[in-house]
């Protein structure tokens, strides 16, 4: 098969680059190794910044997150007793929106066939080729038959764990990472939120997110050790320590209910700088990870997608290759302060092991400072909202 564009990955990042280019008249091919099923089971991301929802307007694949979706005004930051209101939309004239992950992903995936987007799910072995050269190509295996795929380009849009990424030679790399030593484990449940608005919790008992995919399905979180694992707790353990750490800041008392799912993610900060290496581009997880504290994991993959689909559109289209050599620079300088909000936001909301009592004192400090001045909600706020690409 020849494409101009092969894209590895349906996530969101895949799915998002592949629409946009079939919208402007670019050939290209999404290959992904899991299937649908499997891709709309991971339970992520749920807030999204207008850069994201924006992408989905300018696809026309908008009607359900528009009539779905809820318009968050603010968020709060939150101690044991105190609850710290960030009114984004007083502060920077702009909101988020709360949507979950699956469902945007499910959007896309559900609109590819009337817009031309092929996606080849449960592909084995998926492997990059020639990327030095004018002729890079994929290979992967289907139906015990091995297909090769000849393309322009290659966008590795395959997550943390994926190969593009893995491609790229270890003499042209440059990485930073920090891995903290806490995970959040989650829980969704059909049950109502216990506040309006998202809450993000530095208590005693450690950090705790209350937060939601509708008025009537809650997401929580709450940070445990590196080495707990999700068959150690019970469900009635979970809104246990739910109840203790939001009932009293909380308008509602949490509302328990069987979890749909539960699960533990680490918490990582990660950047790829070498976000293009011959034909191949990165986007999205595959090039950086942002711990979860801040919910910019998959606004900066659309934020990556908005910069290498317009790079891509101009190549071909207008013969151009400026965007496409300034891609790298332009997606790093939003990505690391990203990154930096997410790292802030982490070390404010998070109980550190190896911090002691005068570390506590700083954050209660911070926090305090947080809710008397209007120039630091400012710069949380417009962080949070997201920053113009
Ligand atoms: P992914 O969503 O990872 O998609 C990559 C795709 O590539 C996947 O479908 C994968 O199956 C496919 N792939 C992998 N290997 C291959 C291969 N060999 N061949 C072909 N295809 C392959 N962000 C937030 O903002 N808030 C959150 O609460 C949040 N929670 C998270 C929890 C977890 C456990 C994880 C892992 C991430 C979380 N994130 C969160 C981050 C957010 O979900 C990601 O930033 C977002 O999914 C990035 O999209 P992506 O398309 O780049 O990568
Ligand atoms: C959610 C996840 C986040 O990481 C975050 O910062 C806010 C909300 C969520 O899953 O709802």
């Amino acid at each position: 098969m020849k494409t101009q564009v092969a894209i590895i990955g349906a996530g969101p990042s895949g799915l998002l680059l592949g629409h946009l280019l079939r919208q402007a008249g670019v050939d290209c091919v999404v290959v992904e190794r899991a299937s649908p099923d499997y891709v709309l089971g991971r339970i992520r991301a749920g807030v999204l910044e207008t850069v994201t929802t924006d992408l989905m307007t300018r696809l026309g694949i908008d009607a359900r997150m528009q009539a779905e979706g809820l318009v968050e005004a603010g968020f709060n930051l939150a101690t044991n007793d105190r609850l710290i209101r960030i009114d984004i939309t007083a502060l920077t004239g702009r909101h988020v929106m709360v949507y979950g992950q699956t469902e945007l992903t499910r959007d896309l995936m559900d609109a590819a066939p009337d817009r031309d987007l092929t996606v080849i799910y449960e592909a084995g072995d998926v492997a990059l080729h020639a990327l030095e050269s004018d002729a890079p190509f994929v290979t992967y295996s289907k139906d015990g038959e091995t297909h090769r795929i000849d393309a322009a380009f290659i966008a590795g849009c395959d997550g943390f764990h994926g190969p593009s990424r893995k491609a790229i030679p270890a003499s042209a790399v440059r990485e930073f990472e920090r891995v903290y030593p806490f995970g959040w484990l989650g829980i969704l449940a059909d049950v109502p939120p216990c506040h309006d608005e998202l809450i993000y919790a530095n208590t005693d008992a450690g950090f705790a997110l209350a937060s939601m995919r509708s008025k009537t399905r809650s997401r929580y979180y709450i940070q445990v050790p590196l080495t707990d694992r999700v068959e150690n707790w019970s469900e009635e353990r979970l809104w246990d320590e739910l109840a203790a750490r939001f009932d009293p800041i909380s308008d509602h008392q949490v509302t328990r209910g069987p979890a749909l799912e539960m699960s533990i993610a680490p918490l990582r900060s990660y950047v790829f700088e070498t976000m293009r290496h011959g034909r191949l581009f990165l986007a999205g997880d595959s090039a950086h990870i942002v711990p979860p504290t801040g919910a910019k994991g998959l606004n900066l993959a659309a934020s990556d997608v908005a910069y290498l689909s317009d790079a891509l559109i101009a190549h071909f289209r207008d013969r151009d290759d400026a965007a496409l050599e300034g891609y790298q620079d332009k997606a790093l300088a939003r990505i690391w302060k990203a990154e930096r909000f997410s790292w802030y936001l982490t070390k404010l909301m998070h109980r550190f092991p190896e911090d002691g009592a005068f570390e506590h004192r700083m954050q209660a400090a911070e926090l305090d400072y947080v809710a008397s001045s209007e120039a630091m909600q400012t710069a949380i706020a417009e962080n949070y909202v997201g920053l113009p690409l």
